[in-house]
């Protein structure tokens, strides 16, 4: 990652191939014992993901936080829109300086969001309802406030104290290098007790964990196993890109410039994406077999070769490596798009779609125009819930939530919020309390929330949206059924079609002799498109699910305005 910024708008530049991309997925990564269907996938293949982040999810006790017993009681919601698996952002004990993302305990909940008990109640009632529980493991660093940091930094000889990186400075005052944090400023920090900068890739409150110490990732590997036994089905892996850091040191290269937070921009080549990362994924990987669980990856690729390396030679580390590519396409463009979909069809392993997390500007801000908002909502729906592959949603997407961000420095939370005021105003605006209904604050909680709730809840909120059969989230419901029982969507080729409209992106998706058509108007005008199905084998066309105002009349389909067409051949 290149700051904060980049972090949100990250573009990437592509490997292209036009490829008609199978349905097939290397032997090494299939499990025939624990496959789902005939073609060897295992259930993460067929499942849909849903990222909660717990501080903004639902509030049972009503502190203005959500909480764990806030989620099991919204199951059965995540049941019925068609969720498979839900991935909750960092829920452990912390200090909460990065909102969870610095860990106190890795094998307790936070009391502000419940305890084991609550814990062991979400998952067997997820369980009861078929739903995995992924968990978010922070593997680059941990919150000073751990006791392995507290041990670290009490003196040069502690037990603990080669599980970070300590370095002397260069000179007095001078840290170890030229170095900076994610989160602005050095990434060295000064203990006056011991006399030594320790390293912290992000704030100075997350002190990276030294891997290289074989002490580290003992202890990190039986954390997986713990929550493993305790009814996990696999781990979201935060920040696996900055897990190594060169051993001498040296100065990454300044080519010029600033970026958002007034520090030179740099290109982090000796403290990212080391080669020993691998080392490590292909260790959890083996835990995670163990347990027929998945391994998704924070990893900021920039093309298909450096994809392919997260997915491992032979398929052995992580299954899931959320590519983001689709989080870095920032218009709607067919062309874009058809390029971003054949370049991860090409790769190696299972494809990964994203268009929403807690660190981006929400799909609905990214792709809407400001009139055709919903649906265009509903277009992306269409779009990534219908590709081969994972989609993991965020919450609040499947009604249309939109990012709203602080319009004042002193309401910010988020504290590279504050430091990067106004130029960058952090990532509370895609973290704003779940819209559960019109009433006091949005159904969340009856206290007043972190954060504020955006005025849209009156319009974009799920009780309503759940009474209109028009509501994006209706149209969610309606292709997430599809795709769960549609086996051309579970299991089929994807096949681009009418590659140089400029206006419409089209592909099938084709398993044995099912076919399923997908037409998605990314334009504001009408558009009528003849697709000559008999040239694809097929007969017949009909209706899925479509916009309101998009259907099919033999092989030409009607688009409205962004409209989407979703359509059954038969031979
Ligand atoms: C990536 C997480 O998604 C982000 O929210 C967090 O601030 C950093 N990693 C540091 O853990």
């Amino acid at each position: 990652m290149s700051g904060v910024t980049a972090m949100r708008c990250k573009w990437f530049s592509v490997v292209l191939f036009a490829c008609l991309c199978g349905a097939s997925f290397p032997a090494a990564a299939q499990n025939s014992s624990t496959a789902v269907d005939a073609e060897g996938h295992q259930w993460w293949q067929h499942a849909v993901f849903y990222e909660i982040y717990p501080r903004s999810f639902a509030d049972s006790n009503n502190d203005g936080i959500g909480d764990l017993n806030g989620i099991t009681a919204k199951l059965d919601y995540l049941k019925d829109l068609g969720v498979d698996a839900i991935w909750i952002s960092p829920c452990f004990p912390s200090p909460q300086v990065d909102f969870g993302y610095d860990v106190s305990d890795y094998e307790n909940i936070d009391p502000m969001y419940g305890t084991l008990a609550d814990f062991d109640k979400l998952a067997s009632e997820a369980k009861q309802r078929g739903i995995h529980l992924i968990l978010d493991f922070v593997v680059n660093h941990t919150s000073d406030q751990h006791p392995w940091f507290l041990d670290s930094k009490s003196s040069r000889t502690s037990e603990h104290r080669d599980w970070y990186i300590w370095r002397d400075g260069r000179g007095a005052g001078q840290p170890p290098n030229n170095w900076t944090s994610e989160f602005g400023g050095s990434a060295w920090k000064y203990d006056p007790t011991t006399k030594q900068y320790y390293y912290h890739y992000f704030y100075a409150a997350q002190p990276d964990l030294n891997w290289r110490n074989p002490q580290v990732e003992t202890a990190m590997f039986d954390v997986t196993r713990w929550w493993y036994k305790r009814g996990v089905s696999g781990f979201r892996l935060d920040a696996v890109d900055t897990l190594f850091e060169d051993p001498n040191l040296k100065d990454n290269p300044e080519p010029g410039g600033k970026n958002a937070l007034g520090d030179p921009i740099q290109k982090r080549i000796y403290n990212t994406k080391l080669p020993e990362v691998h080392d490590v994924l292909r260790g959890l990987r083996k835990v995670a077999d163990e347990y027929n669980s998945v391994l998704i990856g924070e990893t900021w690729t920039h093309d298909i070769a450096e994809l392919n390396r997260y997915y491992g030679v032979g398929n052995d580390e992580l299954q899931l490596p959320m590519d983001f590519l689709f989080t870095t396409v920032n218009k709607l463009s067919p062309a874009e798009f058809r390029k971003q979909i054949a370049a991860v069809n090409s790769a190696s392993g299972w494809p990964t779609f994203v268009i929403s997390n807690h660190d981006i500007v929400r799909s609905y801000d990214r792709y809407g125009d400001g009139r055709h908002n919903d649906q265009i909502a509903k277009l992306m729906a269409g779009l990534y819930l219908t590709l081969r592959g994972t989609p993991i949603m965020y919450y609040g997407e499947e009604i249309g939530m939109k990012t709203t961000p602080p319009t004042r420095k002193e309401e910010v939370q988020d504290p590279v919020g504050r430091t990067g005021w106004p130029k960058e105003k952090g990532r509370d605006g895609e973290r704003t309390p779940m819209q559960w209904n019109e009433s006091v604050n949005a159904g969340f909680s009856s206290a007043k929330p972190w954060l504020p709730v955006p005025p849209t809840y009156k319009t974009h909120n799920v009780a309503d949206e759940s009474k209109d059969p028009n509501s994006v989230l209706s149209f969610y419901k309606t292709v997430l059924k599809l795709r769960h029982t549609n086996s051309a969507l579970l299991d089929g080729n994807y096949v681009p079609l009418n590659e140089s409209d400029e206006n419409v992106l089209s592909y099938l998706r084709v398993y044995k002799d099912q076919g399923v058509l997908v037409a998605l108007n990314m334009s504001p005008s009408e558009k009528k498109i003849s697709f000559e199905l008999s040239k694809q084998g097929f007969r017949s066309l009909t209706a899925l699910a479509a916009t309101e105002k998009s259907s099919a009349d033999g092989d030409v389909v009607t688009l409205e305005p962004f409209g989407v067409f979703i359509g059954q051949l038969s031979k």
